[in-house]
């Protein structure tokens, strides 16, 4: 616990180092360029909105293992698509209003839904032209994303920092227009070394200010668990709390928010509610 109240003060005093409300690194204010799509045919037709994906890996996931797995599709349950889909405009709203475009899920524990909540969120804000999204998994000690896609993990973040992969080998489009993500990597111990590390702070710099229109989401490890989501909480402009239905306490939430105090949350998601397996958000 101590190292958590650590990360705290630091996320603080880099806040505070780096100008209190100025966030964390708001929108490029160019133009937006034409870019480049690797999407396929219909590319033509979003040609100002999607992202260039010419030397990114496209694996297209099975669409039995993504139902399996809850992932929302086109032709998927309708109820979750409109949930996500609530979802995704309440935190856009929010976040475009503040210029925000990094955004990292927490949760108090493990199992509380970050990681199927931000691959909804994500694929739900790709959907919407204009909007570019990148996911990127920084659950270090135990990265899922890939396994709710069904791709290889690859390199992965842990590649990229650690090992010096190339971005472009670490980077994959998985079939979904306007949709990039960066798998974690194989399972690491010491991730809050990692997520505090400067190179992390360069690579984060680096997503938010490469595309225009371009939001990006980290799945971190759960806020009550370890200090990596405090490490890692100076690098983005605001957090979204998931809870979970049935199993996050109240003293969780409390627990949560008492560490968070002093980051920008932009509001809470209750996952799994009232049985019907359906996100609610609360804004702050
Ligand atoms: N809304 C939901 N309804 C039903 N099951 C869910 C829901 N959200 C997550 N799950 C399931 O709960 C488990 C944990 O979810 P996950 O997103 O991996 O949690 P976390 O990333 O917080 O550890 C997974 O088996 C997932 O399929
Ligand atoms: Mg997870």
């Amino acid at each position: 616990m101590e190292r958590i109240k650590q990360a705290l003060e630091k996320a603080k005093a880099e806040r505070d180092a780096a100008g209190g409300a100025e966030p964390a690194g708001a929108r490029p204010k160019e133009a937006p360029q034409a870019l480049e799509s690797a999407a396929g045919p219909q590319a033509g037709l979003l040609q100002e909105t999607s992202i260039a994906y010419s030397r990114t890996r496209v694996e297209t996931p099975d669409t039995a293992h993504l139902r399996r797995n809850m992932v929302i599709s086109e032709d998927g349950d309708r109820a979750g698509l409109t949930a996500y889909k609530m979802l995704r405009t309440q935190v856009l709203q929010r976040m475009n209003a503040q210029q925000w475009n990094a955004l990292a899920l927490t949760s108090p524990a493990a199992g509380d839904g970050k990681t199927l909540t931000a691959i909804n969120l994500a694929i739900s804000m790709a959907r919407e032209l204009g909007q570019t999204v990148l996911l990127v998994d920084l659950d270090l000690c135990n990265p899922s994303i890939h396994k709710y896609l069904g791709l290889a993990p690859g390199p992965g973040v842990l590649g990229y920092l650690r090992d010096g992969v190339a971005m472009n080998e670490v980077l994959v489009n998985p079939g979904i227009d306007r949709l990039v993500v960066m798998p974690g990597g194989l399972p690491v111990e010491n991730s809050s070394e990692i997520l505090a590390s400067g190179a992390v702070g360069k690579l984060v710099a680096e997503m938010k200010s490469r595309y225009p229109s371009r939001m990006v989401l980290f799945d971190l490890p759960p806020i009550l668990a370890t200090d990596d989501a405090l490490s890692f909480a100076p690098h983005v402009d605001a957090f979204l709390l998931v809870i979970r239905e049935g199993k996050t306490t109240r003293q969780e939430i409390e627990h949560s928010l008492e560490l968070l105090q002093n980051v920008p949350v932009l509001g809470t998601v209750l996952n799994a509610a009232e049985n019907h397996h359906l996100p609610y958000y609360y804004g702050r």
